[in-house]
This record gives C-alpha cells, sequence and structure tokens, in this order.
C-alpha cells in the first residue's frame, strides 16, 4: 500500500562499530555510533518491513521497533550472524562500520607495559557486504555503505561493483559518524546518483523509498 511500501518484506540491517581484541581489557574500534543504522531499522518498521537489527556495541536503548535485535561485538561475530540469517531476508543493509582489520592473535591475559616499542600485527577481516553481494539470491536487493574522507562518489561506485551491491550510500565519515544529521549520496548501478541530506531518520526514509523501487 501507499503507507506502508515494505509490507511482507523482511530487512536485515547492520549497525554501529565492531571492537576487535587486543587482550581481556583492550580493544581497536571506531567512531560510529549507530545512529544512521538504527535510523533505517526504525523507519524500514514504520513502513512495514519485518526488522532485524545485527548491532555492534553502542550507547542507544535495545530498539522496540524490531523483531529481531542480535547483538555482536567483533567483525567475525557480525559475519557469523549475518550469514546465519541473509537468505530469509528480502533486503540486506549494511551500515555497520566493521573493522577492516583485527589482531591477528589477541593475547590472553592483559599485555604489560614492559616494552618500550610494541607491534601490533593485523589481519584482514572478512568482508560482510562483499559476502552477501556476491552469495546474493535471485530478487535480494544489497545495500552498502561506503565511508570515505575523500572521493568519496569514486570510491563508492568502485565498491558498488567490487562488492556486487546494489546501491551504495556513499557517505562524509567525519561528518556522518555520531552526528544527527548526514548527507550522502545513493550511487546505483545504472541510474544517476542522488544526494539526499538531513536528519538521519529522513535519508532513511529516502533510501528506502529508492530501495523499493528496485524490488
Ligand atoms: O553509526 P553512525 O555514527 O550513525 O555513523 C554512520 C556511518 C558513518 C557508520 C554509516 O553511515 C556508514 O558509512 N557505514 C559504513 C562504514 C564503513 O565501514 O564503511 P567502509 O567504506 O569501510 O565499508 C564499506 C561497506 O563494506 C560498508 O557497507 C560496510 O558495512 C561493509 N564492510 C566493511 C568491512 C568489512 N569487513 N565488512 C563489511 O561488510
Amino acid at each position: 500500500t501507499e503507507e506502508k511500501p515494505l509490507l511482507g518484506k523482511k530487512v536485515l540491517i547492520t549497525a554501529g562499530p565492531t571492537r576487535e581484541a587486543i587482550d581481556p581489557v583492550r580493544y581497536i574500534s571506531n567512531h560510529s555510533s549507530g545512529k544512521m543504522g538504527y535510523a533505517i531499522a526504525k523507519i524500514a518498521k514504520r513502513l512495514g518491513a519485518q526488522v532485524c537489527l545485527v548491532s555492534g556495541p553502542t550507547c542507544l536503548q535495545i530498539p522496540y521497533y524490531t523483531d529481531s535485535y542480535v547483538s555482536v561485538e567483533s567483525a567475525k561475530e557480525m559475519f557469523e550472524a549475518v550469514l546465519e540469517k541473509y537468505k530469509e531476508y528480502d533486503i540486506l543493509i549494511m551500515c555497520a562500520a566493521v573493522a577492516d582489520y583485527s589482531p591477528t592473535q589477541s593475547a590472553q591475559e592483559k599485555i604489560k607495559k614492559t616494552q618500550d616499542k610494541l607491534i601490533l600485527e593485523l589481519s584482514k577481516n572478512p568482508d560482510i557486504l562483499e559476502f552477501v553481494g556476491k552469495n546474493k539470491l535471485p530478487g535480494q536487493v544489497v545495500v552498502g555503505f561506503a565511508a570515505e574522507t575523500q572521493n568519496i562518489v569514486e570510491n563508492a561506485y568502485e565498491k558498488l561493483m567490487k562488492k556486487n551491491a546494489d546501491v551504495i550510500v556513499a557517505n562524509d565519515a567525519r561528518k556522518a559518524m555520531g552526528s544527527d544529521e548526514n548527507q550522502v549520496y545513493l550511487v546505483f548501478r545504472d541510474k544517476p546518483t542522488i544526494m539526499v541530506e538531513g536528519k538521519k531518520e529522513e535519508v532513511a526514509k529516502e533510501l528506502l523509498k529508492r530501495v523499493c523501487e528496485l524490488l
């Protein structure tokens, strides 16, 4: 219907940062607050969808507007949660700021301050968006994000192709992380790029409207 274009559709959204353990008390992470992904979940629910939110650690309330909420910490945990569920969903929106690398070995005990220099070796994490993009089922729509600090749209187009997504939501990482507003470029495979600006809920509304057109 007009007001509930996502009725009967299932949407899976990832949100927030991931934490990659260095030792039992320390981690590597980033400034994602989860606000953008949670806003998408809220609007998707309002538009009639059944919503699953897979969230890294945030300061946000566990939302009342999801049908399923999975709390994860590391990129590997997020990957496993998405892997287990993604086939059941019509729309996959990968909004989380997943760490690209994690410590090759996380120490069993707290690392002591005995050395003047400490070298941390990092290994590449699985790319969740790339996995779902390349393994998507017929009819599934895959939305990725791209957080850049330069050449925002060009880099987004590259990610769209490399990860086989249907849309990339490109934004400036410095402005987007943590704030209540966002300015994004919706980059499609064969349609002109659209700029959307406003509160994260308004951006979510426009994004989901465009995603409905791809279903
Ligand atoms: O949480 P907020 O404070 O509201 O901020 C919102 C946001 C800036 C985090 C969000 O709008 C955003 O841009 N999210 C994606 C951040 C990111 O990790 O971008 P990226 O360009 O590094 O990654 C590209 C895409 O690949 C993303 O869809 C990401 O979820 C995905 N990815 C990345 C690495 C990885 N190992 N697995 C992935 O799935």
